[in-house]
């Protein structure tokens, strides 16, 4: 070779690292006095924390914008705002863009929204998690109408994406206008404390129509985000607790639909543990006392652990990951500590969306029923309990994974036939010898079956009368044997049983196979 063509190649490599040094020391220099002094991470800081060490391949590190409005054509930065690349967590592939608010305020441009769709068709090629890290300050002003054209491909790629791969947002920082449809349209989001928001439109243009004075906190900040809306499943204290959810989250999802789910060693065996023993005890003998059902989901997972979603909100329903013999189950279980564990408008979405994701993801799922029934009231009929009830409904009729469900207390009226009930199709149905399983509460039912005779009693008497007839409906009818008779109910079982008989029944489903017929699409309730 002569040394004209290896000058050449040196200094085309010094070019190279010239421009490697421009984006990873110069630009990076910057991101990091700007977002720390904001007491935010940069976007390559996000990717470092979320990956494996050394996992991280980028793509598309020297794309740059086209625009020459604006004086855009002098402001070309490398990488125009987002990086986009493949990794690994935990050995496993996952596809990743982190959007850069140092670098033209993180705001999505055409190169900015080519970048994101180059990623998210890779990651539905080779089949793996899409997470997105959003940062942004929108639509970019100087791009006009490319800007939003670009919103909606992304729109159309995480519709494709849903349920084929699972899709992950993390919100740290702005994330506002029609941007908040595409974090919206993936199956996880995650919100950290202060520095993000989330909203339509934001506090200035609230007060310029409605009139309404409000902060941005208080408008689209976490917690409102979290607890009152549910757009965001999880609420970070810190970017480092966001990634770290995110990480555990990937660690219970198969890479996409056609993957299994993935398994750990278990050390759980099939004796009686001291736990299992303690499960006796865990429902108070006076019906009206709660529980929290979160010390069964403790006592039925590998190790104890379980990640629960959306946990602000809806508390009274409880969506949980968990690993069962070292494979992953999607838990549903009514939550006695809040509202008695009934069923409202938010509970029920909750739980249908959580369900639909399992089910798309060929994820087992186990529901854990202590309901009295659907929430009476003005507010939520005329909120469409009936129509958003319906979702919960559906979502568990269309779900054709393994389904196992354990009766623990009660089980009344509207709230029986939902949680997991045979009639929808539940594969294995256990219940406690504690259960009831009625069309509703013994005092309901006495009052409205003995209006008559209680009306007629003389008032002395009353209330001994209808403590004995409550008496005689519960242990007539508020039982799981009547349900056992008819085979709605498979077994019932000590509660100190509950960790071996689910597992059996989980491995005895794992070779199910069941395919609803063909047709274009069903059409749940929106
Ligand atoms: C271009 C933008 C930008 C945008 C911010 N910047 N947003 N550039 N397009 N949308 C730039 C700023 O000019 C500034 O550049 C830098 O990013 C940092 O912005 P600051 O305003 O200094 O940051 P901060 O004070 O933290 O305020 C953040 C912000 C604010 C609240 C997000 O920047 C803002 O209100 N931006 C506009 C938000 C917006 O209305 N977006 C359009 C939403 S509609 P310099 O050069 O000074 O550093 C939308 C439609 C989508 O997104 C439709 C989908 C269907």
């Amino acid at each position: 070779m002569d040394d004209h063509y290896l000058d050449g190649i040196a200094v085309s490599i010094a070019d190279l690292l010239a421009r490697d040094e421009e984006v990873l020391r110069v630009n990076e220099k910057s991101a990091v006095e700007r977002q720390h002094a904001k007491g935010k991470l940069t976007a390559r800081e996000r990717i470092d924390l979320l990956v494996d060490p050394g996992s991280f391949t980028e793509f598309d590190r020297f794309a740059r914008h086209r625009c020459t409005d604006f004086g855009m054509a002098d402001n070309r930065p490398y990488g125009d705002g987002v990086v986009t690349g493949q990794a690994t967590v935990d050995g496993r592939p996952i596809c990743v863009f982190s959007q850069d608010f140092s670098i033209l305020g993180g705001s999505l441009g055409e190169v900015f929204g080519e970048k994101i769709l180059k990623i998210m068709d890779r990651a539905l090629d080779i089949g793996c998690p899409i997470v997105g890290i959003n940062d942004s300050g929108g639509a970019r002003i100087q791009e006009g109408v490319t800007s939003l054209a670009y919103y909606a491909e992304i729109a159309m790629r995480n519709v494709a994406a849903s349920g084929v791969v699972p899709q992950i947002s993390l919100i740290l920082g702005p994330c506002a206008g029609g941007a908040v449809y595409t974090p919206a349209l993936t199956d996880f989001t995650v919100m950290v404390d202060r520095t993000a928001h989330m909203f339509v439109t934001g506090p200035d243009v609230v007060a310029a129509v409605t009139g309404e004075r409000v902060s941005a906190t208080d408008l689209g900040g976490a917690v409102v985000n979290s607890t009152v809306s549910g757009n965001a499943h999880y609420r970070a204290g810190d970017e480092h607790d966001a990634v770290d959810w995110v990480r555990t989250l990937l660690g219970y999802l198969p890479a996409n639909n056609m993957d299994p789910v993935p398994t750990y060693r278990s050390t759980s065996g099939d004796e009686i543990t001291l736990t299992d023993r303690a499960l006796e005890s865990l429902v108070p003998s006076d019906p009206d006392q709660s529980y929290d059902m979160r010390e069964l989901v403790t006592a039925l997972a590998d190790d104890g652990e379980f990640l629960e979603v959306h946990e602000g909100f809806a508390p009274n329903m409880l969506c949980a990951f968990a690993s069962i013999e070292g494979g992953t189950v999607g838990v549903v279980a009514n939550q006695p500590r809040h509202l008695a564990g009934v069923i409202d408008i938010d509970a029920s979405e909750k739980a249908a969306r959580f369900i639909r994701f399992c089910d798309a993801f060929g994820i087992p799922l186990l529901t854990l029923a202590d309901v009295p029934g659907y929430l009476p009231g003005v507010a939520q009929e005329r909120a469409g309990i009936i129509r958003r009830g319906a979702k919960l409904l559906y979502a568990y009729a269309e779900a054709t994974v393994p389904k196992v469900t354990v009766v623990v207390r009660k089980a009344y009226g509207g709230g029986y036939a939902v949680m997991g009930s045979k009639h929808l199709g539940a594969d294995i149905n256990l219940a406690w010898p504690s259960a009831e399983i009625a069309v509703m509460g013994a005092e309901g039912a006495v009052a409205v079956l003995h209006r008559r005779t209680l009306g007629e009693a003389d008032e002395g008497d009353r209330d001994r009368l209808r403590q004995a007839l409550v008496d005689d409906y519960r242990a007539r009818t508020a039982s799981p044997y009547l349900a056992a008779e008819r085979g709605y109910v498979d077994r019932v079982i000590r509660p100190a049983a509950t960790r071996i008989e689910v597992a059996r029944a989980l491995r005895s489903l794992r070779s199910k196979r069941k395919r609803l017929p063909a047709r274009k699409h069903g059409n749940i309730p929106l």
